[in-house]
């Protein structure tokens, strides 16, 4: 039978092994938790429709970025004529690989990802580099037309990582053309 003093050593010796247990067990519950927010940046997040701009003044071919009340930038392109939300496209900015910022490249019509050379065809579908091999679209946004006015559903509040982000991005709400 161990003594109280063997007793006591051997729970402290395997109390550093418990902290690391709990610690690492913590810290993948984050990770998991971080990371399904990322492959479904709109579950469990409060959306709300804003609008964005008159359909009449964005003619097919153009475009315009938009920047949702939790800093996400979205680029909103017009491909159809009818007038209807079919005729529009919202996309993500955020590359699905590692997050990098995309940008529209008109001379190649495409949307490319400078840090591994992804590209993104006009309607977001991967078509080079990384997130063409790993099957990863740019995450797109549902939008509609009333009475000529177009509007998109945006989340409200910003992923769990997206703070600085949140920081850089300025005015809420804000929309132009490009
Ligand atoms: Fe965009 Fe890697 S982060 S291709």
């Amino acid at each position: 039978m161990a003594s109280k003093g063997t007793t006591r050593r051997r729970l402290l010796a395997r109390a550093p092994f418990a902290a690391a247990a709990t610690a690492l067990a913590a810290s993948y519950g984050t990770l998991l938790a971080t990371f399904a927010r990322f492959l479904y940046p709109a579950a469990d997040r409060k959306v709300e429709w804003m609008y964005l701009a008159r359909v009449a003044s964005l003619p097919a071919g153009s475009s315009l970025v938009y920047k949702t009340p939790a800093g996400e930038t979205v680029n909103v392109a017009r491909r159809g004529a009818s007038g209807a939300a079919a005729d529009f496209v919202a996309l993500s900015s955020v590359c699905p690989h590692l997050g990098c910022q995309v940008h529209w490249e008109s001379q190649n019509s495409r949307f490319f990802c400078p840090c591994h050379n992804g590209a993104f065809a006009p309607d977001g579908t991967a078509t080079e580099g990384p997130p063409a091999e790993a099957g990863q679209s740019l995450p797109t946004y549902p939008l509609k037309v009333e009475d000529g006015l177009l509007y998109i559903e945006v989340p409200l509040e910003g992923l769990p990582l997206g703070d600085a982000r949140r920081a850089d991005a300025g005015t809420d709400g804000e929309s132009r053309c490009a």
